[in-house]
C-alpha cells in the first residue's frame, strides 16, 4: 500500500489563533481506517485530523523553511521571549501525515522549553509523543527536529548568540 495517500477530501476552518487558522481534515472512516491499516497510531490520527499547530504565525521572532531528503518541507514560525524561551510554536508542511504530526509533535513540545532546552529536542522525543511511526515513516521526526534546529540558529546568528 502506498504510504502518502490522497487521504485530504476537503477541509474547514474551525478557529483562528496568533493570526494563523486550524483546519480539521474531513476524513471518511474508510480513510481513517487506511491510516490506522498503515500502522499510523491514534495520536498520529488525532494530530493529523486536527492540524494540531498547524498555520502561519504573524509576527514571528523567526520562521524558517526546510526541505528534507525525502522532498518533504517544513516551516516553523517560533514567538521567543525575553528569557530566551519558546511561547508559541507553529508550524505550515508539504508531505506525509508522517511530517504532519511530526510538526505537531515538535511544536507542542517545544513549547515552554528555553532555547537551550529545544536544541536538545531529538527524533525519539517526537516518536514518543506520537507513540511511534509505521517502518516507513521513522525518518520524518528528522525532519520536525532539522526545521526547529536551523530555525533556533537562525535566531541566534541573528542575535548575536552563539547557536
Ligand atoms: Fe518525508 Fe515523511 S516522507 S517527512
Amino acid at each position: 500500500m502506498p504510504s502518502c495517500l490522497p487521504l485530504i477530501s476537503k477541509s474547514r476552518i474551525i478557529s483562528s489563533f496568533l493570526g494563523g487558522e486550524i483546519e480539521v481534515l474531513n476524513l471518511t472512516k474508510e480513510k481513517v481506517e487506511l491510516l490506522k491499516e498503515a500502522g499510523y497510531s491514534e495520536k498520529v490520527i488525532e494530530f493529523y485530523m486536527n492540524k494540531v499547530n498547524v498555520g502561519v504565525m504573524r509576527n514571528p521572532d523567526v520562521d524558517l523553511a526546510y526541505t528534507g531528503p525525502c522532498g518533504d518541507t517544513m516551516k516553523v514560525y517560533l514567538k521567543i521571549n525575553n528569557d530566551a524561551v519558546v511561547e508559541y510554536a507553529r508550524f505550515q508542511y508539504l508531505g506525509c501525515p508522517g511530517a504532519a504530526s511530526s510538526g505537531s509533535a515538535m511544536t507542542r513540545i517545544v513549547k515552554g522549553k528555553t532555547l537551550e532546552e529545544a536544541k536538545r529536542i531529538t527524533e525519539q522525543d517526537i516518536l514518543l509523543e506520537l507513540r511511534g511511526l509505521p517502518e516507513s515513516k521513522l525518518h520524518c521526526p528528522k525532519l520536525a527536529v532539522t526545521t526547529l534546529q536551523k530555525a533556533i540558529a537562525k535566531y541566534e546568528n541573528r542575535k548575536g548568540r552563539p547557536s
